[in-house]
């Protein structure tokens, strides 16, 4: 096995940590403070902050919304570029996060930095930014990837880059109290499914990376299974935990990685709307049966280490019933879909490049078409 590995963001776990981002933040900075649609002004992370800002000199910037768009953001681009913004601090879930990653890329860039999107231009430098997580999902807080879309064309693409990292994540699970269970269980699905884009791929010789995997697998399972202690503050840091560690880029280093769920379950948002989590419980299950005879190694597995089951086909099932146990519908219909949904995503696929996709490159346009006449 070979890899390069290297996550720079500064983690501070639990309770009362916004206080911190003092730390991190050089006091001669401008900051730009940067939220969602006001959630935090009912939870008291908005007070945090900004009593944690003060003696800074700040601005704020709101409305970032569920999967962010660069109509929105780019407003934010001018106001940095405007007022010589120096430190964009990004307190809310992965669309907040998201927003400031493209926001620090764009800031020091002279052309469309929808260019980082399409693929044209690779982002040379970045603002610093930081991070007051609210939601854990994405990993998007100690990761170097972002997700944003543009509405005029109905697309939702991703960019990595080193610079985007945030140099600090804050994560105090006490924040989650305020969170409904739509977004509880968007939040575990997805996390689940970031481990499954890593694990549910080709046999590998490293205990090491299953068996982190596993763990978090198993781990989400039985936050699932422990669902009516939702609100407890165990429940909550064990999900926070879980989620970072999902997606912070070390258990996908070095084995081979799928996203085909990730990169249709994308399409689906960019067209219908659908919840992130939700986009991909539907896809998942239909695309592991469809994808079965390269999956069914690492499916067996997954039943015997996570299910406690000597059956792949049936951990396909398990895992429907993980999403469903949570209330998360993994049928197409149940979310307001039309009859053009499958020449709509598999035109964007096109568009986009992605004809062949998964850890083997053979999930086609064909392929995408039979799992979702399944998911329907
Ligand atoms: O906007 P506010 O008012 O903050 O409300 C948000 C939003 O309505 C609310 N919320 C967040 N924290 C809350 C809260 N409500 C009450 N209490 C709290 N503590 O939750 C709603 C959803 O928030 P959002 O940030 O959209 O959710 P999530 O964290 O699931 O992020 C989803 C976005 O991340 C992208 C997705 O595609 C999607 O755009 N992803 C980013 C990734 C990455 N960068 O690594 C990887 C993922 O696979 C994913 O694609
Ligand atoms: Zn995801």
């Amino acid at each position: 096995m070979t890899y390069t590995y290297h996550n720079p963001t500064v983690i501070e776990f639990g309770k009362n940590k916004i206080e911190s981002i003092t730390n991190y933040i050089p006091k001669d900075s401008k900051v730009l403070f940067v939220f969602g649609g006001g959630s935090i002004k009912k939870n008291g992370v908005y007070e945090q902050v900004i009593k944690a800002l003060e003696g800074y000199d700040f601005l704020e910037f709101s409305g970032v919304e569920p999967n962010p768009t660069v109509e929105t953001m780019n407003k934010a681009v001018k106001l940095v570029k405007e007022e010589n913004i120096d430190f964009v601090l990004a307190v809310g879930g992965g669309s907040v996060v998201d927003g400031c990653k493209y926001l620090v890329a764009a800031a020091l860039y002279e052309g469309d930095a929808w260019d980082f999107l399409d693929g044209s231009a690779q982002p040379k430098e970045a603002l610093p930014l930081g991070v007051v997580l609210t939601l854990p999902a994405t990993g998007s807080e100690s990761n170097s990837g972002t997700v944003v879309s543009r509405k005029e064309t109905n697309e939702k693409r991703y960019f990595f880059s080193p610079f985007i990292f945030p140099k600090f994540a804050v994560l105090d699970p006490s924040v989650m109290s305020s969170l409904d269970d739509r977004q509880l269980a968007n939040g575990l699905v997805d996390a689940f499914v970031h481990t499954c884009e890593q694990y549910i791929t080709c046999p590998n010789d490293s205990l090491l990376h299953d068996g982190y995997s596993e763990t978090i697998l198993k781990g989400l399972v039985s936050l699932a299974k422990d669902w009516d202690k939702r609100d407890t503050y165990n429940w909550q840091e064990n999900l926070m935990l879980l989620a970072n560690q999902a997606l912070n880029g070390f258990i996908g280093s070095g084995v081979a990685q799928d996203w085909a769920t990730h990169m249709i379950g994308h399409e689906l948002t960019a067209f219908y709307g659908l919840d992130h989590g939700r986009s991909l419980a539907v896809v998942q299950p239909q695309l592991l049966r469809v994808m079965f005879e390269d999956k069914k190694e690492k499916l067996l597995q997954m039943g015997q280490k996570v299910f406690n089951i000597n059956d792949a086909q049936e951990t396909i099932e398990k895992i429907e019933e993980l999403y469903h146990s949570l209330g998360v519908s993994t049928n197409l219909n149940d979310y307001g879909i039309d009859n053009k949904v499958v020449s709509n995503v598999t035109s964007a696929l096109e568009k986009h490049g992605m004809t062949a996709i998964g850890e083997n490159q053979n999930i086609t346009l064909d392929k995408v078409e039979e799992i979702l006449n399944l998911a329907a």
